[in-house]
């Protein structure tokens, strides 16, 4: 390979991820531009882009495959029209950057997003958002590269988004994204992330969490769903279900990535005696050979 990205070897990945939790890394790539981004994806079979890692597990172990670290594809740029903001994006900038520069200049279009943690890449990744909206919401464009290295920019309007899921293909990679803001009345702007913060009020913080481990189903709550069904305050090793909110699997500092997959298959399979619901993941499992809930 003729490339000139940065690779290193033997990572520790738990401490990449707000989980605490997961194995080495048999090599990860820390490219410096989206250059040397589409570079490692076009080189490798197995790609695994970590972004803020907070909402992943990974398994313990050794994992094979290429891991790519997004914390140098910080790129921020903003072009402004008469009504409009056009922020653009790398990857690896932390979300609450983008959210904290729309409060300071009285932009909206992002306020959904206020207390999120995370990248820009790895929001858009699971289209992340709360009660109030996602981040889709507030893209213009988004460019992509396929595993082959060839990119492409699409407009808001060739991209199809559905609830915490994005509409990439298997095998793309985000390499950028532009975001249209719109001017606005700062103290509206700061109101709105007021609420979306006290939305917030009942998740527990100051704990090792990887935010909310399933999807809500159609109509529904995924928390009431676990609670209901009597998952507060169960654990598997040092993984328990947070007595704050069911949706919330807390790590004590000692948790495997076996201890939590099996916490998580427990209440899931709790949710589906209870309730006949299947719960999805919405975090994202890395270097497990199975999946780690059954779909059946
Ligand atoms: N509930 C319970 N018991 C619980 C938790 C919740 O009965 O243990 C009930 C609540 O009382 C409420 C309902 O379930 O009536 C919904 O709960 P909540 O308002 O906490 O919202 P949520 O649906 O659990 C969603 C997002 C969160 C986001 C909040 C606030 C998902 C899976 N979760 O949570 O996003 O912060 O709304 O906007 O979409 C995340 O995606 O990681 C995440 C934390």
């Amino acid at each position: 390979m003729t490339q000139s990205c940065e690779i290193r070897r033997g990572v520790p990945l738990a401490p990449l991820t707000t989980w605490k939790i997961g194995g080495t890394a048999a090599e990860m790539a820390i490219p410096r531009d989206a250059d040397e981004l589409c570079e490692v994806v076009s080189h490798h079979d197995k790609v695994y882009v970590l972004g803020g890692g907070s909402n992943v597990l990974i398994n313990d172990g050794m994992i094979e495959g290429m891991f790519v670290s997004t914390e140098r594809l910080l790129h921020c740029e903003v072009r402004t029209s008469d009504s409009d903001i056009y922020v653009s994006c790398g990857v690896g900038m932390r979300l609450s950057k983008l959210v904290s520069m729309a409060a300071e200049n009285g932009w909206s279009g992002v306020e959904q997003l206020f207390g999120i943690p995370g990248t820009i890449g790895g929001a858009l990744y699971g289209n992340a958002g709360t009660r109030m909206g996602a981040i889709a919401d507030a893209v213009d464009s988004v460019e992509l590269t396929d595993a082959s290295g060839d990119r492409k920019l699409l407009s808001r309007y060739e991209m199809r988004w559905e609830y915490r899921r994005s509409f990439f293909c298997d095998g793309d990679v985000i390499v950028g994204a532009v975001f249209k803001l719109r001017r606005a009345d700062k103290a509206s702007v700061a109101l709105a992330m007021k609420s979306a913060g006290e939305a917030r009020a009942a998740q527990p913080t100051g704990v090792k969490t990887a935010g909310c481990v399933f999807k809500n189903p159609a109509g529904d709550s995924a928390g009431r769903l676990l609670d209901t069904a009597g998952c507060k305050g169960v654990g598997v090793g040092g993984a328990s279900v947070s007595d704050r909110h069911a949706n919330f699997f807390i790590n004590d500092g000692t948790s495997t990535a076996a201890d939590m997959a099996e916490l998580i298959a427990r209440c899931a399979r709790r949710v589906y005696e209870r309730h006949g619901v299947r719960l999805e993941l919405e975090v994202r499992t890395v270097g497990f050979d199975e999946p780690i809930i059954s779909s059946r």
